[in-house]
């Protein structure tokens, strides 16, 4: 199995015993082979594919460089929705430091729309010279459209044009949309979303690493986890290849009747990246009156929370828990009067508590009926993580044509579009 990443499937044999595990396993190459052959519902929009392994140094560089320019403002300001924002944010919380990190403070905006948050922010930057990225593929989504609308005002109102290309950088279409447009009407820097890469699979396009290079996160370490990981995804048989046994794993899951799969996260910086997966398998999967409903936990906390309800409620869950093996040194002190009655794990480190707490909650979920398979990573860093992101979108692609669907589309989200346009009076 893969170095960075392990799988343990700590219960298979409570799925498999229902299903044919041989049949799984075929159904998983069949659907490798369609991904791989470009077969499939929705074959133009694999550029993801290959796309850690063939980005080129010149496109590396240009990044890098609009990133030292980033560098020299006093914050950047990241607006974009889904695909267009959840990878950069869920690698930035997993990497960077929550209190004392001196990188480029990063603000995310046009994620959603409420006023109260924009409000904030705008007065958090007044005066301020802030970088804007503006990320869209279609550059019609209404939420980052308004956001840009605010923050470009701002600007606009205290920079001269010559100035605006020195500050604001869009990334979006090479041609199509109202965004490009305006782009090109304002000579403004851009960087390009290939046609054939949808937003929630763009995380290794400029999309996160421009934004990402300015925070200081290495993205070619970041790109050399995901290239290593193509490989060894491309190259290895079934049994060596995690993606392919977590796309049957989770098949089965779905075949019998377990349709909740929980990601279960340890470290509070890992919170985002669970909303990163969501999106990725919701998007990807949930179409056709079919699919596995993603969610996710924050451990221990949500044990004090929805950890009942894992334990005891309904049997239609599954469980996969991310498992950091190294995290942070912190050694519990020893208290001489032992008021709190803790010194029994007094010069016990907190990760080993934290660890001990997750396979204790991984034996106590197996035997209340919950399916768990853990997803073991050596440590939180940038070749583990670009990894463990290829890993989940090839798996991802891989379980959507098991199930028969197409995994790059996402028709549903037109059917609210439609009525909020309709009720604001869109022309
Ligand atoms: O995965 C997707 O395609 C979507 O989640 C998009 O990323 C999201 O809707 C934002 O779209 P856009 O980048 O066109 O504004």
């Amino acid at each position: 199995m893969v170095k960075m990443i392990r799988l343990d499937f700590e219960s298979i044999r409570d799925i498999s015993s229902s299903i044919d595990p041989e049949r799984m396993r075929a159904k998983a190459e069949e659907a490798q082979r369609i991904l791989e052959g470009r077969t499939g519902e929705g074959s133009d929009f694999l550029g993801w594919l290959e796309l850690p392994v063939q980005i080129s140094e010149g496109e590396i560089h240009a990044l890098e460089e609009m990133a030292s320019s980033i560098q020299k403002t006093e914050a950047l300001v990241v607006i974009g929705i889904g695909g267009s924002y959840l990878g950069t944010r869920s690698i930035l919380s997993a990497l960077t430091k929550p209190f004392t990190s001196k990188s480029l403070p990063v603000y995310f905006a046009g994620w959603q729309m409420d006023a109260l948050y924009h409000k904030d922010l705008l007065s958090l930057l007044k005066g301020k010279k802030y970088f804007l990225n503006m990320i869209s593929k279609s550059g019609s989504t209404l939420e980052p459209a308004l956001a840009f609308r605010f923050f470009w005002n701002d600007l606009e109102k205290r920079y001269s044009s010559k100035e605006l290309q020195e500050l604001v950088a869009v990334t979006t279409d090479s041609s199509k949309g109202s965004l490009r447009k305006f782009t090109d009407n304002h000579s403004l820097p851009s960087f390009i979303i290939p046609d054939d890469i949808g937003g929630r699979f763009s995380v290794f396009t400029p999309v996160a690493l421009l934004p990402l290079a300015a925070a200081g996160i290495n993205i070619r370490k970041l790109l050399e986890g995901a290239a290593e990981m193509r490989m060894i995804l491309q190259q290895t048989q079934f049994t060596e290849n995690p993606a392919l046994q977590y796309a049957a794993y989770r098949h089965s899951s779905y075949n019998s009747c377990k349709k909740i799969e929980i990601l279960a996260v340890y470290q509070a910086c890992l919170g985002s990246f669970a909303e990163w997966w969501k999106q990725l398998f919701g998007e990807s999967e949930g179409k056709d009156g079919k699919g596995i409903f993603p969610t996710s936990v924050n451990l221990s906390s949500d044990l004090h929370s929805l950890g009942q309800w894992i334990q005891e409620g309904e049997r239609s869950v599954f469980e996969t828990v991310l498992d950091i093996e190294e995290a942070g040194e912190l050694e519990i002190p020893y208290e001489a009067k032992d008021e709190d009655h803790l010194n029994y794990l007094s010069k016990r480190k907190l990760h080993d508590v934290n660890r001990t707490a997750l396979k204790a909650v991984l034996k106590a979920h197996q035997s209340g009926g919950v399916p768990c398979l853990r997803i073991s990573l050596e440590k939180l860093d940038e070749k583990n993580l670009g990894a463990l992101m290829y890993f989940f979108m090839y798996s991802c692609a891989v379980s959507a044509y098991m199930l028969g669907v197409n995994p790059f589309d996402q028709p549903g989200v037109e059917s609210y579009k439609k009525n909020m346009f309709r009720l604001l009076g869109k022309p």
